[in-house]
C-alpha cells in the first residue's frame, strides 16, 4: 500500500467522468488500499479514485470518530436506488479542494447499490453524514466537485484561492 498524491482544483483530471469497472480484482483491490491510506494519511472521511487520478467508478469511505476503530467501506460501481425528498445541510470540505467549506444541501438519506471489496453485490442504506458522504463521493465519480453547487461568484473565488496557491506540492 501506498500514498497516493491528491489532486486539487483546478484540475481537469478531476472533472473526468470515471467507467465502471468490470469486475474485482487484485488490481482494484490494491487501488482500493491505496485510497483507503491515502485517505487516512489526509485526515479525510471519503475519496474517490479520481481524485488520485484514476477514472474508475470506486469510492472508499470511513466515518468512524474512533482512530483506533476503523470501519472503512468500499463502494465499486456505486448506484443511488433511492433517494429522500427530505434534506439535510452539512458543511463540507474536500481533500481535492483544500482549506474550503460550504453549507451543501442533499437528500438525507438514499440507498446505494454496489460491489463490496469482495466482489460482492451490497445493498446499504444510510443516512446523515453516510449518505451525505456518499453522495459528495459519487458527484466526484461525476466530475462534480461541491462547489459546483454554489453561486458563479463564490465558485470562482474559491477557484481563484486555489489556483494561487502551489497545487501537489510535497513536502518530503
Ligand atoms: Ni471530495
Amino acid at each position: 500500500m501506498s500514498v497516493k498524491i491528491i489532486l486539487t482544483e483546478p484540475n481537469k483530471i478531476l472533472r473526468q467522468i470515471s467507467k465502471p469497472i468490470e469486475g474485482v480484482g487484485i488490481v482494484e483491490q490494491n487501488l482500493m488500499c491505496d485510497m483507503l491510506e491515502t485517505m487516512y494519511a489526509a485526515n479525510g472521511i471519503g475519496l474517490a479514485a479520481i481524485q488520485i487520478g484514476i477514472p474508475k467508478r470506486i469510492i472508499v469511505i470511513d466515518i468512524s470518530k474512533d482512530e483506533n476503530k476503523k470501519e472503512p467501506i468500499y463502494f465499486v460501481n456505486p448506484t443511488v436506488k433511492n433517494k429522500n425528498s427530505e434534506k439535510a445541510t452539512y458543511e463540507e470540505g474536500c481533500l481535492s479542494v483544500p482549506d474550503q467549506f460550504a453549507e451543501i444541501e442533499r437528500p438525507n438519506r438514499c440507498e446505494v447499490e454496489y460491489l463490496d471489496y469482495n466482489g460482492k453485490k451490497q445493498l446499504l442504506k444510510a443516512e446523515g453524514l453516510l449518505a451525505t458522504c456518499i453522495q459528495h463521493e459519487m458527484d466526484h465519480l461525476e466530475g462534480i466537485l461541491f462547489i459546483d453547487y454554489l453561486s458563479k461568484l463564490k465558485k470562482s473565488m474559491i477557484i481563484k484561492k486555489l489556483s494561487k496557491t502551489k497545487s501537489n506540492r510535497i513536502i518530503v
